[in-house]
């Protein structure tokens, strides 16, 4: 099969060397020069494990390309995927379809014979009906069916979530698409991973609902890890003790600083607005963003407390800045909220990431950044510890409080034990650890 891939973002890129290991023929198109340049280049402009080996593997079996020229690749397409960005809008939290749109327009110009036309990017119900009548309008003539097909790629695991799918939900209004999506599919079908046709809109909510119920997911766990610290309980043999409860699963029921990342607050956003237009609002998802937003500034508020009460005038090492591990995204971060908590507290703050340092620099003002976690903490009244990197899970503890002027160690993702933390010589604060 011939697959256009639009957008040659995180997204687009994990999708298409995927199909094109599964031998399909991909062509990833994007606007943007530099980064087609770099791709053709053997470059890749994003951090996932594995993906630049993908990428190599299928150029050099010539089944994986890169261009800018959409109109041309699109008229020998079977498939065209859009898979560009739907950020936030500023102002109203809606998803901003511009990108998506415009995608349609230029698709639509060049349409030759019948293709199918499918919407990867995270998109509000009722698109896939729009990118439909824009097509209609720009070409009238044109024979094509637009389809809906949700990602769930958790980023730093994406290749593996693309190849051994829980499901794959396909959103049709049109017969004929049926046949093409599966064949696009053919290798995960084959492998027994469940393919899910539904209508249209209802694929495109199945996304927002899955997002926001993992979001809210997190969100009572670190609601229960907060009353875990005031009754002296312990939060992950709470989340154990229901997680074994199969009607609940284990699963996202880590305790932390609050869900970050480039999906979540997002998509929780948006379903809000969705929800809110619809006259059916989703107040379980109302309050899961409002209590995120204000835990990681709150989490700031720990590390005060464990400096006796004031940073100002103090340097606190923050180790690990990207919203979760093995990626360099540093969008909603807790790290940032947390950061400018402590520095509106007064604090210096030097910082380290394995990964995500460049991309924090241009969203941090005033963070000095340290080759190492060593480094960060010289002089440090506390640590912080954001993101569970595995770089930063095996610290040695007596070194790391041999170069701190204080002895705080905030563990926001409870990878350490409290009895090493303590015999090490530091003060330890932790996540729902009452215990
Ligand atoms: C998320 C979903 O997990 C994917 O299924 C979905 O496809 C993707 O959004 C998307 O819509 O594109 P991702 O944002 O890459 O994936 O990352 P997650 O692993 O879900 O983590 C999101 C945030 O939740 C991180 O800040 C993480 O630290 C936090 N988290 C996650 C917790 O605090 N506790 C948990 O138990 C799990």
């Amino acid at each position: 099969m011939r697959i256009v891939m639009t957008g040659s973002g995180y997204v687009g890129l994990v999708s298409g060397a995927c199909l094109a290991d599964f031998g399909h023929e991909i062509i990833c198109v994007d606007k943007d020069e530099r980064k087609i340049a770099m791709l053709r280049e053997g470059g890749v402009p994003i951090y996932e494990p594995g993906l630049k080996e993908l990428i190599a593997r299928n150029v050099d079996a010539g089944r994986l390309t890169f261009t800018t020229d959409l109109a041309g690749s699109v008229a020998q397409a079977d498939v065209v995927f859009i898979a560009v960005g739907t950020p936030a809008r500023r102002g109203d939290g809606h998803a901003d379809l511009t990108y998506v749109y415009d995608a349609s327009r230029e698709i639509a110009a060049s349409l030759n014979g019948f293709t199918v036309i499918v919407t990867k990017s995270t998109v509000p119900v009722g698109t896939g009906d729009e990118v439909e009548r824009i097509i209609r309008e720009t070409n009238p003539q044109a024979e094509f069916a637009v389809a809906s097909n949700p990602e769930f790629l958790r980023e730093g695991a994406a290749i593996q979530d693309f190849k051994r799918p829980d499901r794959i939900v396909v959103g049709i209004e049109d017969e004929r698409a049926r046949p093409v999506m599966e064949e696009v599919y053919r290798p995960l079908y084959l492998n027994q991973s469940p393919m899910l046709f539904t209508g249209r809109r209802t694929s495109e909510l199945i996304k927002y609902a899955a997002n926001a119920f993992l979001a809210m997911k997190i969100t009572y766990i670190n609601e229960i890890a907060e009353l875990c610290e005031q009754v002296g309980a312990d939060v992950q043999q709470v989340a154990r003790g229901i997680g074994l409860d199969n009607r609940i699963g284990s699963k996202f029921l880590h305790a932390g600083p609050g869900y970050g990342g480039s999906c979540f607050p997002k998509d929780t956003l948006a379903l809000v607005k969705t929800a809110e237009d619809a006259g059916a609002p989703v107040r379980l998802i109302e309050t899961t963003v409002a209590i995120n937003e204000s835990r990681k500034r709150a989490m700031a508020r720990k590390v005060i407390a464990i400096c006796n009460g004031s940073v100002r005038g103090k340097t606190v090492a923050v180790l690990g800045l990207t919203f979760k591990p093995n990626t360099d995204d540093m969008r909603d971060a807790p790290s940032l909220s947390i950061i400018q908590a402590l520095q509106d507290a007064g604090a210096q703050i030097r910082a380290y990431d394995p990964e995500g340092m460049e991309a924090a620099s241009a969203m941090m003002k005033d963070v000095e950044f340290a080759a190492n976690p060593y480094i960060a903490a010289e002089g440090a009244a506390a640590v912080v510890l954001v993101t569970e990197w595995d770089a930063l899970r095996a610290l040695d503890l007596k070194r790391l409080r041999g170069v701190m002027a204080g002895d705080g160690l905030i563990d926001l993702r409870n990878i350490y034990r409290p009895d090493d933390a303590e015999a090490a010589g530091f003060v330890y604060a932790s996540v729902g650890r009452g215990a």
